[in-house]
């Protein structure tokens, strides 16, 4: 197979370096409209194919898929032009800047018969995927609340709020886990450095389980944090990314209820147990996430994070900034 990589800025280097250590990938094309940032993988990539002019990349009959890593601004139309050339597209988080794209270009794939994919990584990092795997044994209970964090002292995006750059990443993995999105959802969050972009964000959202969800985003933070913590009926756990090893632990802890048995008062009891650390495969989800899409290319079906997942982010994305330029008001999503 032939893939086209679009945009080689900071991320996109990343998907070449994976797509050229896939054998099934024959060949990589790296597409930039800046010369200088293709002049950079020329040397550690002398045998993929180079231009700045996408339109090239789309009449070059060999090339069977792109994979768009652009602002976010242009992956509609560059997403759309692709199809419209007959190639299957990868495109980075988030999908569109808008729902209303989101759902023209899941139509457009369809039509053509072309794959959609978003790139949605953590849906295929191993703490993700156990994580899911613990949700769905049932091993934690029934899931009472989640609160993430995911600041650092991060780059400030010259055309993008820091929700619409970081919790595409926290809704597409709390999305995956409940098997449910959400029907409300609130946000604040301020400008403290470039006036009408919004660097800190706290964005609260209800499921139609009850279950609540809590995210607090930040470029502007002291250190890197990446954490999750899940309170479930019957465990609790916690995720931290920023780990080496032990990124998972499960808590067996909990505080259960009796219903007073004469008239008088209620009774608590506190359970403190083990804490253990479930053992995750390890390697590379990007490397995954890009065999994937080539399996996607291949067969015409997209097993994981297709255009579906990618317009329910888009959505949240779009009802959270809404919220936020509402101070806050609940907006609900349909
Ligand atoms: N999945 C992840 O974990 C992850 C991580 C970081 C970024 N991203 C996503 O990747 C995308 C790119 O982010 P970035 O930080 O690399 O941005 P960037 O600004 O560093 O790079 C974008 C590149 O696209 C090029 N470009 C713009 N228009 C083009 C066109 N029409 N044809 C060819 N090249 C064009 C620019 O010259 C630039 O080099 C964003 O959607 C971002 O959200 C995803």
């Amino acid at each position: 197979m032939h893939i086209a990589v679009v945009g080689c800025g900071y991320w996109g280097p990343n998907l070449a370096r994976n797509l050229n250590s896939i054998p099934a990938c024959k060949k990589v094309t790296c597409c930039d409209t800046d010369a200088k940032k293709l002049d950079r993988l020329r040397l550690r990539f002398p045998d993929n194919g180079f231009t700045t002019d996408y339109d090239k990349v789309l009449s070059d009959a060999s090339v069977d898929g792109v994979v768009i890593a652009t602002s976010v601004s242009t992956h509609f139309s560059l997403a759309m032009k692709a199809i419209a050339s007959g190639k299957h597209v990868f495109v980075e988080k988030p999908m569109t800047a808008s729902a209303k794209d989101a759902e023209t270009l899941i139509a457009a794939a369809a039509k053509a018969g072309r794959s959609l994919m978003v790139g949605h990584t953590f849906l295929f990092s191993p703490p993700v995927i156990k994580i899911k795997e613990c949700i769905r044994k049932g091993e934690l209970g029934k899931i009472h609340y989640i609160s993430a964090t995911r600041v650092n002292l991060g780059i400030h995006q010259k055309d993008v709020s820091v929700i619409w750059d970081l919790a595409p990443h926290d809704f597409s993995i709390l999305f995956d886990w409940m098997d449910e999105t959400p029907s409300k959802i609130w946000a604040i969050g301020r400008d403290c450095i470039v006036k009408g972009i919004p660097d800190v964000a706290f964005v609260t959202m209800e499921f139609p389980s009850g279950t609540q969800a809590h995210l607090q985003l930040s470029w502007l933070a002291p250190s890197k944090l990446r954490r999750t913590a899940i309170v479930g009926s019957e465990k609790m756990l916690v995720y931290d990314d920023t780990e080496n090893v032990e990124k998972v632990k499960i808590f067996d802890k909990g505080v259960h209820y009796k219903d007073p048995e004469t008239y008088g008062e209620f009774q608590l009891s506190y359970r403190s147990g083990d804490i253990w650390s479930p053992r995750l495969d390890t390697y590379e989800p990007l490397q995954v996430e890009m065999e994937s899409f080539l399996e996607a290319v291949r067969t015409g079906k997209v097993v994981k994070s297709g255009g579906e997942t990618g317009l329910s982010v888009v959505k949240s994305l779009e009802a959270a900034e809404e919220s936020l330029k509402n101070q806050g008001r609940m907006i609900s999503i349909s």
